[in-house]
C-alpha cells in the first residue's frame, strides 16, 4: 500500500481519538452499520481531499465498510492531525498522503497521489482536489461524480458549472440544512475561538473582538465571542448581513473604523485581502489576527510582511510582525484556517451531521449518478431530513407529528378567520 504520513508509531494514539470521536457520531455510526450489511459502495474507487481529521477518519471507515476503494489527501496543509494520519494507514489500511506542516508542492503532491487512484467519486473540502483534476486532460474519464464539503469549494464549482467546464455532477454538501446551519455555525463558532485560546490563551472577558464576515461561520463566533465576555465588532459587506448583525445587538462598521478599535480579528468571509494594509497601520500594539476561511487569503500576509521591520515566532504558531511604528501585530497559523491548524477543527458530533451527508450523497452517487448532468446539485431533501431526524433520535429528543387535520389545514387556502 502506498501512503505518504510522518509517523507511523503516532497511530496508537490516533487510534483512540478516532474512537473517542466515533462516540460523538451516531448517525455516522448508524449509516456504516447499514453501509457494512449492505456494501453499496461495493468496488467504488474514492478519492477524498478532506481535513484529516478524527471525524473524517470515521467517514472514511464508512466508506470503506460500504465497499469502498478510499484514498484520503489533505484538503490544507495545516489542518492534517499526524497521529489520525498514522493510524489510518496502521490501523484501517486506508492509504493517506497528508503530513502537517507540508509545504504546497508536496500537498499537490499528495493531491495528485489521490488522483492517481483513478477515482469515480471525488470528496473535496474547498474544491483543489476538483480543480487540479479539470486541469488534467482526461484526468476525468470514468469519474461518475462528486461531493463538496465547504462554502468556498460551492462557490469555485459554481463557478466552473456557469462556465460551461464542470465535467461530473458534484453535490454541495455545505448547502444542505444539516450542514451549514450547525457545522459552520456551532462548529467553527465554537472551534475558533478554541484555536484562538489553544494558541495564545489569552482572556476573551473585556477584550474587542472583530469579526469580519456574518455570514454563517461569522454569526456562530459572534455569537460565541459574545458569550465569553468579548466585545464584539461585526464588519460585513452585505446590507442584509450587516442588518441582522445590528439587530443581533452587534456593532457593525467598515473595518477601516474596526481596526483601531479591536484586540482581536477573525476573518470569516471566503474572500481575499479582508484586511490589508490600512488596517494592519490602523492596529493597536498587540493586536492578535487570525482567519477561520477556507484560504490563507483573507489577511493579505504578504503585504504584512513587506511592511514589517521585523518578524519573529513567539509560540508554537504565533508570528509577532513588528511594524514601524514599533507596533506589534500578532498572527496565527500564518494566517490558515485557525480552528484546524492550532486546535482540533470542529467537534465531532457536529460532523456527525456534514458526515452523515457526505456519506449518503455518495450512496445516491453510486445509485443515481448517472442519470444527473454536470451541474452542482443540491442535497436531496429527503437526504436532509433524514439526517435531522437520525440526529434528534441520537440525542433522544421527541417532537410533535402533524395530525391529519394539520397537514390538511396547511395545505388548503379555504379557511380564514
Ligand atoms: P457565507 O457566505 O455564509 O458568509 C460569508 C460572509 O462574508 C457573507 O455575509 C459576505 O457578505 C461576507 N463578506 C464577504 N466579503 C467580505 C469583506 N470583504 N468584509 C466583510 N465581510 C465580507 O460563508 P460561510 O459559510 O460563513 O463561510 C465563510 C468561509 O469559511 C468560507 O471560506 C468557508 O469555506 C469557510 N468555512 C470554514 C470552516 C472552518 O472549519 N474553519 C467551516 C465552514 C466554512
Amino acid at each position: 500500500m502506498k501512503y505518504d504520513v510522518k509517523n507511523l508509531s503516532l497511530a496508537p494514539h490516533g487510534y483512540k481519538r478516532i474512537l473517542w470521536a466515533d462516540r460523538q457520531m451516531p448517525v455516522l455510526t448508524s449509516i456504516r452499520a447499514k453501509f457494512k450489511k449492505k456494501k453499496p459502495l461495493k468496488g467504488y474507487r474514492i478519492s477524498a481531499c478532506l481535513h484529516v481529521t478524527t471525524e473524517t477518519a470515521n467517514l472514511m471507515m464508512t466508506l470503506k465498510a460500504g465497499g469502498a476503494d478510499v484514498v484520503l489527501c489533505a484538503s490544507n496543509p495545516l489542518s492534517t492531525q499526524d497521529d489520525v494520519a498514522a493510524s489510518l494507514v496502521k490501523d484501517f489500511g486506508i492509504p493517506v498522503f497528508a503530513k502537517k506542516g507540508e509545504d504546497s508542492k508536496t500537498y499537490y503532491r499528495h493531491i495528485h497521489a489521490a488522483l492517481a487512484h483513478h477515482p469515480q467519486i471525488t470528496m473535496d473540502d474547498g474544491a483543489d482536489l476538483v480543480s487540479e483534476l479539470h486541469r488534467e486532460k482526461g484526468a476525468s474519464n470514468g469519474v461518475l461524480g462528486g461531493t463538496e464539503e465547504t462554502t468556498t469549494g460551492v462557490i469555485r464549482l459554481r463557478s466552473l458549472e456557469k462556465k460551461g467546464l464542470l465535467k461530473f455532477p458534484i453535490f454541495a454538501i455545505n448547502d444542505a440544512d444539516t450542514k451549514h446551519l450547525f457545522d459552520n455555525r456551532y462548529g467553527t463558532g465554537q472551534s475558533t475561538i478554541d484555536g484562538i485560546i489553544r494558541a495564545t490563551n489569552v482572556l476573551l472577558s473585556g477584550r474587542t473582538f472583530v469579526v469580519a464576515g456574518y455570514g454563517w461561520c461569522g454569526r456562530g463566533l459572534a455569537t460565541r465571542a459574545k458569550g465569553m465576555g468579548a466585545h464584539v465588532i461585526v464588519t460585513e459587506t452585505d446590507d442584509l448581513r450587516a442588518l441582522e448583525a445590528v439587530m443581533d445587538g452587534f456593532p457593525v462598521m467598515p473595518m477601516k473604523e474596526a481596526a483601531r478599535l479591536g484586540d482581536l480579528f477573525v476573518t470569516v468571509t471566503g474572500n481575499l485581502k479582508v484586511i490589508r494594509r490600512e488596517h494592519f497601520l490602523a492596529m493597536k500594539d498587540g493586536a492578535i489576527v487570525a482567519n477561520s476561511g477556507h484560504f490563507n487569503v483573507e489577511v493579505d500576509i504578504p503585504v504584512l510582511k513587506k511592511i514589517a521591520k521585523k518578524r519573529r515566532e513567539v509560540r508554537d504558531y504565533v508570528e509577532e510582525f513588528t511594524l514601524p511604528s514599533g507596533r506589534k501585530i500578532y498572527l496565527l497559523a500564518e494566517g490558515r484556517l485557525v480552528n484546524l491548524s492550532t486546535a482540533e477543527g470542529h467537534p465531532a458530533s457536529v460532523m456527525d451531521m456534514s458526515f452523515a451527508n457526505q456519506a449518503l450523497c455518495v450512496e445516491n452517487l453510486v445509485r443515481s449518478g448517472r442519470m444527473l448532468e454536470k451541474r452542482v446539485y443540491r442535497v436531496p431533501m429527503n437526504i436532509d431530513a433524514e439526517v435531522a431526524r437520525r440526529k434528534l433520535q441520537s440525542m433522544q429528543v421527541a417532537i410533535d407529528r402533524l395530525t391529519p387535520e394539520q397537514k390538511n389545514y396547511l395545505a388548503s387556502w379555504e379557511l380564514g378567520t
